[in-house]
Formats: C-alpha cells, structure tokens, sequence
C-alpha cells in the first residue's frame, strides 16, 4: 500500500532516501565519541581475533561488492591480508583455509544458497565464520561462529540499497575493531576515519538533497543502450555496483572496468555519444590516482564518450572533461564509497523509471536466492 511506502510509489524509492537513518543504526552502540569500538556481540573473542592469519570474504551480488570495498580498508588498516570471492566459486576450487582464518559471510538476508554452501565448507575446513547480515535470526547468522548485524530495517526493493551501504558500515567497523584488538597504533589517519565515519549519515543526506540533476540525467539517458563505469581504488567496485544496478533495474548492457585497463582493452569500446560514469578518488592525499584518473577522463572524452564525473566538492581539475559533474562530499578515501554509491542508486533508479521497469520487482530476479 502508499502508507507502507512511506508516500512513495516504490519502496526503493524509500529505501534509498532512508540510508542515513540505516547507517546510524547500524553504528549506534558501537562506535563512541572518544573512538573506542564495542563489538562484544560479535561472539568472537578478542583472543579468537588476534589469531587471525587470514581474512576470506565472501558473497553474492551487491554484498559481494560490499566486500570489495572492505578488502582495501582491512588490508591498510589490520595488514591482514584478505581476500574476496563470489561464493558461487569459492567451494569449488578447494580453497586454502585453517583455524587462523576468518571467513566473513556478507548476505543480506542471510539465506541466500551459494553463500551458505560456502559458509558451510569454511566450517568443515575448521576457519571461524562471521556474518554480516540485515536478517535477525537467519540461517548464515546462526550457522557461523559470529555475527555482525546490519541495521537497515526490512529492504523490499530487490536490489539492494540501504543494506549495501549498512554492510559497508559494518565492515569498516570490522576493519577498525580488528586493528583495535590487536594493537595496532591508531594514527591519526584511522582517528579521523571514526570521526567520519559518525558523520556518514549527515554526508549522505547533503547527497539526498542535490541528486535532482543525477534524475535529469537518468530520463535524458533512457534511449541508450550502454553505459560504461570506471573507477579506481575504492571507486572500482563503487563502479561495479553502479553498473550492477543498471543492469537489474533498467535492463541496459553496463560494465565496469578498473579506470587503469582501460588502455589495455576497454578503451576499443569507446564511441561518440557513449555514457562513461567515472568515479573520481579525492584530490587530497592520493593526488597519484586522482591525476591518473583525470588523464583517463580525457582520453575518453577525446574518443567521443559522454563524461558523466562523481567528483569530490571542489575538484576544479575534472570539471573542463566533464559532461555532467555530480559533485558529492569530501570524506576519507575509504570511506567515499559509502557516498558515491547514492548518485548511481538514483540514476539507475530513475533511468528504470524513465523506461517503465518496475524497480521493485525488475524480471527474472529474486531478492534472495535460496538455490545454488
Ligand atoms: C540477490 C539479490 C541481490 C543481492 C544478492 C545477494 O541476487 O537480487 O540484490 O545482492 O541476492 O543477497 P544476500 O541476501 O546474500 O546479500
């Protein structure tokens, strides 16, 4: 019913515009103003964490990219080294693991099949299994070692939205609880990420409030065929969901590609006319890959591409190459992902919209799958 959408005529709708509440409810409790994390209820020890040798993440879909994106901050944070699969593959090439790995499970709902089957094998090969999961009470939560939990409320919308940015959440919260029990000094750089990190709800409502061009641009968009995606670091698999999305919700031919391949084979797809979405890393600090991706935006727009930029408030030195720029917050690098994520949730939304798709309920899809 219209009461049940909150007044919009699609859940997603709601769905999108309720992530800063999601975010703060997943990191109430847990994350307190002097930086200190509390995360006791993950049912691992603090023992069991320090032993940690190796970090497996797994997943399907959307959650999958949620574990892309950790695998940077775990990595440069923890200096644990992670890895990061679709479960569909993972059993099946008799993966290396022992009591010293963690294998993180992400899954929304908790009960999709693949992610299961693979939880199940990591507990066979003796790892300790934490899930990050939207479900109170579903099947991968009580089947691991440990549980995390997102706090989106109920996601209707098939493709996820509100809990892929609560699982970033997570993650990043698991990334800081981890270099916390074990030690590691917290520098500056990580004070100021859990500063941040408080204020992500805030970030991505200023998002919310100037996304009305990103919709302008999704109805001028609906006639094309293709849309390409790049991105860098972080960025890249903030393009694979954007490209995800398109996909489920407006049914259009999308991909993403590391801005840096482009050289090596993607860059033979570019035409006159062509949408390319690039995501822009921040100026600040990692000013190496900020410049790299600037060159890349030329040489696409030099071969006719329609530069669509997500660039961080104030970067000058993409706006003479780009078509459309949607400007979105200055945050910390690892955690930008958490707010370019909402401009291609809204394009993807309204170009569906613009070509009569249901968005709640796109063909051929499920919100969870409960087959392998
Ligand atoms: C389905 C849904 C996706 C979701 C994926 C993983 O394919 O359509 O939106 O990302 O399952 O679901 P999970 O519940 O395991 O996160």
């Amino acid at each position: 019913s219209a009461a049940e959408k909150g007044g919009y005529d699609y859940f997603m709708l709601k769905e999108i515009v309720e992530q800063p509440r999601a975010i703060a409810d997943t990191l109430l409790g847990r994350l307190s103003a002097d930086g200190e994390l509390t995360l006791d209820e993950m049912r691992l020890s603090p023992s069991e964490l320090r032993s940690v040798e190796k970090i497996v993440i797994i997943a399907c879909g959307t959650s999958y990219h949620a574990g892309l994106i950790a695998k940077y901050a775990i990595e440069h944070w923890c200096r644990i080294p992670c890895e990061v699969e679709v479960a569909s593959e993972f059993r099946y090439r008799d993966p290396i693991l022992d009591q010293q790995t963690l294998v993180i499970a992400i899954s929304q709902s908790g009960e999709s099949m693949d992610t299961l089957m693979a939880v199940r094998h990591a507990r066979e090969q003796r790892a300790k299994v934490l899930a990050i999961c939207n479900v109170n009470g579903s099947t991968i939560p009580r089947e691991a070692d440990g549980v995390l939990y997102t706090y989106a409320g109920p996601e209707v919308g098939v493709a996820a939205t509100k809990t892929f940015l609560t699982q970033l959440a997570a993650c990043y919260l698991v990334g800081l609880y981890l270099a916390q029990v074990r030690g590691l000094k917290f520098g500056d750089e990580i004070e100021a990420v859990i500063a941040q990190l408080a204020t992500m709800p805030e970030q991505i409502e200023r998002v919310l409030d100037t996304v009305e061009p990103v919709r302008e641009l999704a109805r001028s968009l609906a006639d094309v065929d293709t849309v390409l995606f790049l991105g860098r670091h972080v960025g890249y698999p903030v393009a694979m969901e954007g490209a995800l999305k398109l996909k489920e919700l407006a049914y259009m031919h999308a991909e993403a590609f590391a801005a840096g391949e482009l050289k090596h084979g993607p860059i033979a797809l570019i035409e006159e006319g062509l949408p390319v979405v690039v995501v822009v890393p921040s100026p600040q600090g990692r000013s190496v890959l900020h410049d790299k991706i600037v060159s890349n935006i030329q040489e696409v727009r030099a071969r006719g591409a329609r530069t669509v930029v997500i660039a961080e408030e104030g970067d000058e030195a993409v706006r003479p190459y780009s078509d459309v720029l949607i400007e979105i917050p200055a945050v910390p690098t690892l955690l930008q992902p958490i707010v370019a994520t909402v401009p291609m949730q809204v394009f993807a939304c309204e170009l569906a919209l613009a070509k009569g798709n249901d968005v709640d309920q796109p063909r051929n899809l499920a919100k969870s799958v409960t087959v392998e």
